[in-house]
């Protein structure tokens, strides 16, 4: 008789423990975050071979279909280091900024587990505004030009001396929630009060820079030290309703494929944008060792970075990682370890996504409104804020749902995509209808652009 392997499914003691011997040699990953960006991440780690288990905390009601959601908070660095250890996590993938800014990489590498993210001097790219800057102007990256101030009169005598309207950044931070573009006198001194008087806001710094103008668009990129790999560039909409009309959100619906960036715009923006500020950061000694984000600008003097973010982008993520064919947990793995990664290959389609957003939203909004149709969906949802209470899925948060379609181009994407998200009923929601317009509506990006700066 040969040699007889234990079925996968089989106990063995390893190391005097019993354990399953399928869990030992598949890995165990933890997602840090609940929203559709993790659900996004989560979905991707389950197409892995070589993921077995996968835990989310705190998860949502759509990760909790594939992982199994652990109720920690994102930012519960000590929980959440406890929790890998007890559960012999292989690996940790961070979602959430807020998680990466108060150290939870840092946690984790002194206590010898491997995560996916930045340290939190990596993370100022992101949570410093004044950083960036700095970063930007030392290695030559171009963006607008601008002044930082602690001084609320020096700030109000910059202001009034310039062009309007004014970009007023808080220097920290903000979930969002940091960037007034002032069309006078009154909405500056209003915006610069907020942030430099009130001690709500903490420590009191801003930014002031030039408005800039022209499309925008997401370059999310893998990077670990200088090895910079990209992910198809995508577009966010920001505000919540048609026509780029209503207030600002965490985002209605992306789509890839940008028929508005051209290749030598892709090359200036990999080359002189994204891996200037990866070699940068190394320069710096805080190297990147996760998602770096280019919320970059095509103006009409050439590409321009808005801002940087130290993550995956929510609702990018949800368009950009169904086009992955590599296998996402060698990439996760090689950055956390600190070695190249394997090329990610991906798939020559487009993908286009809506959102689906509780009624009242950025405002005050109700939640628990019975949702169904799920099962008719083709193509992916991803879940943002859903709870399931008596079997039954419901509304829990102000962006609920993120119904994604592809297609062999945008046109073909959006009507995949708006075809299942008709199937879907539920009495509180609403979604833009017009998802991709840049790319499909308009007769120019200008035209584009001055729809969206209507009303800002
Ligand atoms: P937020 O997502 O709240 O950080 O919003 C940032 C948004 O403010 C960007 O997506 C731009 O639409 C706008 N913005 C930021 N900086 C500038 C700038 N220098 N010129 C024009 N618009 C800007
Ligand atoms: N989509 C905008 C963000 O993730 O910041």
């Amino acid at each position: 008789m040969g040699l007889v392997y234990p079925l996968p499914t089989q106990k063995t003691a390893v190391r005097g423990k019993e354990i399953n011997l399928e869990n030992y040699l598949m890995k165990t990953v933890l997602v840090v975050g609940g929203g559709g960006r993790e659900h996004a991440i989560v979905d991707a780690l389950n197409r892995s071979p070589q993921v077995g288990k996968i835990y989310c905390a705190p998860g949502n009601a759509g990760t909790g279909l594939l992982a199994e959601n652990v109720p920690l908070k994102d930012t519960d660095v000590e929980g959440l280091k406890a929790f890998a250890l007890e559960h012999e996590v292989d690996l940790t993938v961070v979602g959430p900024e807020a998680a990466l800014a108060v150290g939870i990489v840092d946690a984790f590498r002194a206590a010898g587990l491997k995560i996916f993210g930045h340290t939190a001097s990596a993370t100022r790219i992101e949570s410093s505004k004044e950083f960036a800057k700095e970063l930007m102007a030392k290695y030559g990256i171009p963006t607008a030009a601008y002044r930082s101030f602690e001084d609320f009169g020096k700030a109000l005598e910059y202001v009034s001396g310039r062009p309007f309207p004014a970009v007023i950044k808080y220097d920290g931070l903000a979930a969002g929630k940091g960037v007034v573009i002032a069309q006078d006198m009154e909405e500056a001194r209003a915006a610069l009060s907020d942030m430099l008087l009130d001690e709500a806001f903490g420590k009191g710094r801003v930014v002031i820079e030039d408005y800039l103008t022209g499309p925008e668009f997401s370059f999310l990129c893998f990077v670990e030290g200088t090895n910079v790999y990209p992910m198809p560039l995508s577009q966010d909409h920001k505000r919540a309703f048609d026509g780029d009309k209503g207030p600002n959100t965490g985002g209605m619906g992306a789509y890839t494929g940008l028929p508005f960036i051209t290749a030598d715009d892709w090359e200036f923006a990999f080359r002189e944008i994204m891996c200037k500020a990866a070699a940068g950061m190394v320069a710096e000694g805080c190297p990147l060792s996760g998602v770096l984000y280019g919320g970059l600008m095509k103006t009409p003097q050439g590409i321009k970075v808005i801002e940087f973010n130290a993550r995956f982008g929510d609702p990018e993520t949800e368009v950009v990682l169904p086009l992955l064919e590599s296998d996402i947990f060698d990439i996760f793995d090689a950055v956390a370890s600190g070695r190249e990664a394997p090329a990610p290959v991906w798939k020559d389609a487009v993908t286009l996504g809506v959102v689906l957003a509780s009624k009242g939203y950025p405002g005050k909004y109700e939640k628990g409104f019975a949702i169904s149709g799920l099962d008719d969906v083709k193509g992916r949802v991803y879940h943002m804020g859903t709870a399931f209470r008596d079997g039954s899925l419901v509304t829990n948060g102000g962006r609920v749902l993120m119904v994604v379609g592809t297609g062999a181009d945008v046109a073909d994407a959006r009507a995949n995509v708006y075809r299942e998200v008709a199937k879907i009923a539920c009495e509180n929601l609403f979604y833009r209808n017009d998802i991709a317009h840049c790319a499909l509506d308009c007769h120019s990006m200008l035209d584009c652009h001055s729809e969206q700066s209507e009303g800002i």
